[in-house]
């Protein structure tokens, strides 16, 4: 089931991530769909904010790096950018799939480009109605990320 949310201006999306951060639990997995500039790396911000990673970590798009990783908050987390991965191969060198089999949260920027996910995920959907919205559609594909989801909106009060 897909719920849908508007976010009004870039404070919404950050303050939905920071919702999102206290209803985490070592191990979820959240894949992030949208085009460029609909908000996936803000949500990521109000995530890390609300796991209390430390203000000096800088949480920025991996574009380049492909993998970030935040410590020092409540869990660690992993931040992955699968924009400019070409090849499935690729993916298999940089070792994602240990990568999000850690004891952490880990959050994957254009999670549709290729399956590496867990079977049991919670996926995001950005897209950009307006200059000043977004609306997000939310999905968990198995009972924790249901579960999560379901969390989140009451949180959202939505
Ligand atoms: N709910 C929103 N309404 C309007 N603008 C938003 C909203 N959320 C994010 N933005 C803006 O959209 C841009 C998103 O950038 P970013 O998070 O880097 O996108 P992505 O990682 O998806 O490429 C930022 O300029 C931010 O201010
Ligand atoms: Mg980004």
């Amino acid at each position: 089931m897909f719920d849908d949310f508007e976010l009004r201006g870039p404070e919404a999306t950050h303050r939905a991530g920071q919702l999102l951060a206290p209803l985490l639990q070592a191990g979820d997995v959240i894949g992030l769909i949208g085009d460029l500039g609909a908000g996936k790396t803000l949500l990521v911000q109000g995530i890390a904010k609300g796991l209390a990673v430390p203000e000096g970590v800088r949480v920025t798009s991996p574009t380049f790096s492909l993998i970030n990783e935040y410590r020092g908050g409540r869990l660690p987390m992993v931040h992955v950018d699968l924009y400019r991965i070409e090849e499935e191969g690729e993916l298999m060198h940089i070792g994602l799939e240990e990568m999000l089999d850690n004891a952490g949260v880990s959050a994957v920027e254009w999670c549709d480009r290729f399956e590496v996910l867990p079977d049991d995920h919670l996926v995001i959907a950005f897209e950009i109605e307006s200059q000043e919205s977004r609306r997000i559609s939310v999905k968990g594909t198995g009972s924790r990320s249901v579960a999560l989801a379901a969390a989140w909106r009451a949180g959202l009060g939505a």
